[in-house]
């Protein structure tokens, strides 16, 4: 079965990779009861914040009866990760780390799961024998999980995933955003072949809610004074026209037709609510030819060495 895809383009799915990053407190079980009660699909993963991304939530959704729990359970879309301490990511450990995820999030299906970060095995590998895509065949045979997806940055490997035919979605992120947009390509491919396409970290990790601060990253990594001083003039051009950044970074995303939805990392309900603001807010064209007069965009992402992956 394929992944349902009922939403509009753009639709927002609420990332979590800091949830429980600080334990399995009140606050975190506040943020999870919020995420769970926005309506929109939620993005997890079984190495986020050690697992306890997916614990949280699964402690939220224990609190349901049973008929919202299956509901929200159908949102919540989360990732077999290598194993942490030998980095085999092979298709026993793609079971293994499914088989956490079931447990932690108090389910016995998972809508949609994706393949993540699968940096310490190669794209031949992963496809052979024993490989770690034919776990996610099997689990996705046995009707464990509906669909299966890639879900990495580096462009030209999840190329390779892509093209495969293998995969009913894919998530790439930090590259279709104001600064980047080199998953351009990726995405028209994805949508051609039929797959749900998820572009990730729209802000950019959060250089473009933030601005050029002293230690701004983008794509997780420290920026250089190119970038910098273009986030300086796109954050000038905002607030001269009474835009949020956040409104501004998030629409390219959101009303692009090859993307299906966007996820974007949320750390308490607050941030939910604001994000929820931007997303409705109204941009006038002027914005864009705006921030089109900065220049070209001075973008740090460089997937050379994935190139022939
Ligand atoms: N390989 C993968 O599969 C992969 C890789 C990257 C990301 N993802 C997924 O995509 C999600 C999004 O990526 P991301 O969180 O790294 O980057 P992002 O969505 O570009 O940015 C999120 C950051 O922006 C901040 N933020 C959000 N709304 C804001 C607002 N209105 N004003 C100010 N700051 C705001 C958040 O800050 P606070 O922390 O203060 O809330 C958060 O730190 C992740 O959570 C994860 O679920 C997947």
């Amino acid at each position: 079965m394929a992944f349902s895809n009922e939403s509009d383009h753009g639709a927002l799915v609420l990332g979590t990779s800091s949830l429980g990053a600080r334990g399995v407190d009140e606050a975190a079980l506040e943020t999870a009861r919020a995420l769970i009660g926005s309506g929109l699909r939620i993005d997890t993963s079984n190495a986020y914040a050690d697992g306890r991304s997916e614990r949280v939530l699964g402690l939220a959704l224990a609190k349901l009866d049973s008929a919202e729990r299956d509901v929200a359970a159908s949102r919540v879309i989360t990732k077999v990760d290598r194993d942490p301490d030998t980095g085999v990511f092979d298709a026993s450990r793609v079971r293994r780390s499914c088989e956490e995820s079931l447990e932690r999030l108090g389910v016995d299906h998972i809508s949609l799961l994706h393949l993540h970060d699968p940096y310490t095995v190669t794209v031949d590998e992963a496809f052979g024998p024993g490989g770690a895509v034919e776990g996610l065949l099997q689990l996705k045979q046995e009707g464990i999980v509906d669909a299966i997806g890639i879900a990495a940055g580096p462009v030209p490997l999840v190329r390779r995933y892509v093209d495969s035919g293998a995969f009913d979605a894919v998530l790439c992120h930090n590259r279709f955003t104001l600064v980047d947009r080199s998953a351009s390509d990726l995405f028209a491919a994805a949508k051609d072949l039929g797959m749900t396409v998820f572009n990730a970290a729209p802000f950019g990790g959060d250089l473009l809610v933030r601005g050029p601060r002293p230690d701004a990253r983008y794509d997780y990594r420290p920026i250089g004074d190119a970038l910098r001083r273009w986030t300086a003039g796109f954050f000038r051009v905002c607030t001269s026209y009474d835009i949020s950044p956040a409104a501004a970074a998030l629409r390219p995303s959101t009303i692009s037709p090859i993307v299906d939805h966007t996820v974007v990392g949320v750390s308490s309900p607050q941030r939910i609510a604001e994000l929820l603001t931007a997303h409705s807010e109204n941009i006038p064209d002027a914005l864009w030819s705006a921030i089109d007069a900065l220049g070209p965009v001075p973008s740090p992402i460089d997937d050379t060495e994935y190139e022939g992956a």
